[in-house]
């Protein structure tokens, strides 16, 4: 069955300038090109849910601008249901200013329009979330928007993935309110306020957090691969080799491939399994949102 997948988050452009290396603070160095690709971590990730055959719809801000009109019609094309997107007259698109070389990048992300992704705007489109099998949600819109959108989806019973991305102090009424959180490394060391340097301590972190929070986390460790905790014990599943060209938005098709496992009723195992193939395959392919895999691509063994 297909699984029906509601997103509230960020549509950004994506201004790609690849260069052989990163310059350093003050310095100027020549790249080798830009392409400018339809981004944000919300409309990655519900195009990364349509090319796996979800179901999905994303309730988010564009402004009126030349940008907005190109990222909602590639979204329409890729299949992503567009009606609660809404056009902002007096702000623009937002902008991600990203530089890419084969195995880093650094994104400055200017909010625009995203910001007008309000707690209004989601009461609009309830119904999206409402008759949704999961909410998928990051941290580049409001966090009250971001609060809202989950106090809806739990009265109706919908389960909630949080992908605290990009990294923000969160509430104890969010966290409360999470069914998976799925940071990277970096973003579980901000939330907790602490550093594991052994797999025990990040075992023993992991199991406190979810003692006191009541919910699923799911750490992506890039090529190390995601851990998770089974009965109290960390299970890592490594991340296959591969090719790297690029790593942007690795971790959108890993948490879009994730809802589409959990929103078809798949267990933990199997939904990572699938997201890490996911997640993988999109680092073979240049750009977050066009690197996004479809289903066959990856594959049935997982
Ligand atoms: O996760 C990758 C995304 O982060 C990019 O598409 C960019 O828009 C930033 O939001
Ligand atoms: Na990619």
């Amino acid at each position: 069955k297909k699984p029906k997948i509601a997103i509230v988050g960020s549509l950004n452009m994506d201004l790609v300038v690849s260069a052989d290396r990163m310059p350093k603070v003050g310095e100027t160095i020549p790249g080798t090109q830009i392409h400018y690709i339809p981004g944000g971590k919300g409309a990655n990730q519900a195009v990364g849910c349509a090319r796996l055959g979800a179901e999905v719809s994303i309730i988010g801000a564009l402004g009126n601008d030349p940008f907005g009109q190109q990222i909602f019609s590639s979204l329409a094309d890729d299949g992503v249901n567009i009606e609660a997107i809404e056009r902002m007259d007096d702000i623009p698109t937002g902008i991600a200013s990203i530089i890419h070389t084969a195995t880093d990048n650094c994104i400055i992300v200017v909010p625009g329009a995203n910001d007008r992704c309000t707690t209004d705007l989601v009461s609009k489109h309830q119904r999206e979330i409402s008759s949704a099998s999961v909410l998928l949600l990051q941290l580049e819109v409001p966090l009250d928007t971001v609060r809202h959108a989950l106090v809806i989806a739990k009265k109706s019973g919908v389960k909630t993935i949080l992908n605290p991305a990009p990294a923000k102090e969160l509430t104890e009424e969010i966290l409360q309110l999470v069914d998976y959180l799925t940071p990277n490394e970096t973003e579980f060391e901000q939330l907790c306020g602490y550093s594991a340097n052994t797999e025990e301590e990040l075992e023993q972190a992991m199991r406190e957090w979810e003692n006191r929070y009541h919910h699923r986390l799911i750490l992506t460790r890039g090529e190390k691969g995601c851990s998770y905790l089974v009965n109290g014990r960390l299970r890592t599943i490594p991340t296959p080799e591969v090719e790297v060209v690029d790593t942007t938005g690795a971790g959108d098709a890993f948490n879009a491939a994730l809802a589409c496992g959990i929103g078809q009723g798949w267990r933990v195992e199997q939904s990572v399994r699938f997201a890490i193939k996911a997640a993988s395959h999109s680092v073979t392919k240049f750009g977050a949102q066009s690197g996004m895999p479809i289903r066959d691509e990856v594959g049935r063994d997982f």
